[in-house]
């Protein structure tokens, strides 16, 4: 484990252990809260990459920056499917916009500087959601938190999605966009390449790997 590796992991423990202080099973009201936060990168490092493109005049970024916008609206089609099974307080609400506020500019000038430990950072961010959606799916099977309908929203956006569709059938699809996530940040943090074996596919990611002009650019 080299030095950016330590900190990357290091800046998710360290994230993890208030996530688990302050929200401890409380997992829809988890997921709304994180789900604001997982939509940052993505348009940060797309909007910092499209800006790049236009500094420097060169094609060959286009396939890069729509995957990470695809990733940011993904992540905010969470927030959207969870804000129907959570509604978070005033305190989680308030939480909420000081993380905006502090990730937004942290994860923006880290990005400009180190991108590879961003990339990699988010790969673990990704790697904990995808073990916490995992906690969260184990609760529902277990009874101890009802399986309740999925949000019309939800049922509309996954094709792997039903008229009888549950939380559970959707947890397990926002799962597997997270898994998604993370292999893909490690490509791009100059890891390992992407396993394509995730069970579902959405309607974001699925646009983020068409591209209707046939153009990379
Ligand atoms: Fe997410
Ligand atoms: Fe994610």
């Amino acid at each position: 484990m080299d030095l950016s590796d330590k900190f990357a992991r290091g800046q998710t423990l360290f994230f993890r252990f208030f996530a688990d202080a302050f929200f401890a099973k409380r997992y829809g009201h988890r997921a709304v809260v994180l789900e604001t936060v997982a939509g940052v990168p993505g348009m940060v490092a797309g909007m910092w990459i499209h800006l790049k493109s236009l500094r420097q005049m060169k094609t060959g970024y286009g396939p890069m920056i729509r995957e990470l916008l695809a990733e940011a609206e993904n992540e905010r089609m969470h927030l959207m499917f969870f804000i129907e099974i959570a509604k978070p307080n005033w305190l989680e609400r308030a939480l909420i916009l000081c993380a905006q506020a502090v990730f937004w500019n942290y994860y923006f000038i880290f990005y400009v500087f180190f991108p590879k430990t961003a990339h990699k950072m988010v790969h673990y961010f990704e790697e904990e959601a995808v073990s916490s959606y995992t906690s969260y799916l184990q609760l529902i099977e277990s009874g101890q938190i009802e399986d309740v309908p999925a949000p019309q929203l939800a049922i509309d956006y996954y094709e792997a999605l039903g008229p009888g569709a549950r939380l559970s059938d959707m947890v397990r699809c926002v799962r597997a966009d997270e898994q998604t996530h993370s292999n893909a940040n490690l490509r791009m943090a100059g890891g390992q390449a992407d396993d394509v074996s995730s069970e579902a596919t959405s309607a974001g990611q699925a646009s983020a790997d068409s591209n209707p002009t046939g153009l990379q650019a």
